[in-house]
């Protein structure tokens, strides 16, 4: 992508929206050339909801109802995100598995970030299980959205050690605070045509991106 207009940005969360409030500042200092156009959340109770209203977003709760299939929810999401003709979709803290029909209509074009060094602790509760397995190593990571879960190409990572004495609560907020630098940084690569999507995989720079790239984030004091 790289169009003369800003791009039009639709971030979906489900709870805080930490990494969404980064997002949104990230384009409005310039960092990102997009403009978010909507912020949708699957929980009417997410506090981002709160947060993307205070920036003059359209703040747009769509809940499943319980007497409603997954299908037509996926339904009701996707012709609310394609009301705002977003170029591409930001799932941050989006807790729920899409379908692959979904996620086909955005291929290419939706990102997602995930807490743990992907190929590494996919699905839930990751800082608990990397404490639990004592990990020298953690971080988060920001991928292509592909049809299996936390499984498409990873673009960048943030990695930093696990201290003696961590906590889910401490080991959450180093990691979080690293999310919110990586995830800006991919979405601003995609949005100025630096980062693409062909033949089914990530390009960065006019080259497929045959590793993830990995930032090192507080090392600790252990020893490389
Ligand atoms: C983030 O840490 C993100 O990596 C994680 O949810 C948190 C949302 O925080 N995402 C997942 O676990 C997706 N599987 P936020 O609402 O404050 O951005």
């Amino acid at each position: 992508m790289n169009a003369a207009a800003p791009a039009r940005l639709v971030i979906l969360i489900s709870g805080r929206g930490s990494n969404m409030v980064a997002i949104v500042r990230a384009c409005q200092a310039g960092a990102i050339a997009a403009h978010p156009v909507a912020v949708i959340s699957d929980r009417p109770e997410a506090q981002g909801l709160a947060s993307a209203a205070a920036f003059g977003l359209p703040a747009l709760p769509v809940a499943r109802a319980a007497a409603v299939d997954a299908a037509a929810f996926e339904a009701t999401l996707a012709g609310t995100i394609d009301a705002y003709q977003p170029q591409f979709i930001a799932l941050a803290g989006f807790m729920r598995i899409l379908s692959a029909g979904f996620v086909e209509r955005y291929a290419g074009r939706m990102f997602n970030i995930h807490p743990s060094l992907l190929p590494a602790y996919r699905g839930l509760h990751t800082h608990a299980r990397v404490l639990a397995a004592h990990e020298r190593w953690h971080g988060a990571s920001v991928h292509f959205v592909t049809p299996q879960l936390d499984s498409g190409p990873v673009v960048l990572q943030s990695r930093l050690a696990v201290r003696p004495g961590d906590t889910e609560e401490s080991l959450s907020a180093r990691v979080q605070a690293s999310e919110h630098i990586i995830y800006p940084r991919v979405l601003s690569w995609f949005a100025s045509g630096r980062l693409t999507w062909q033949a089914g995989g990530a390009w960065l720079d006019g080259a497929p991106l045959r590793t993830p790239l990995v930032e090192d984030f507080d090392a600790g004091d252990l020893p490389h």
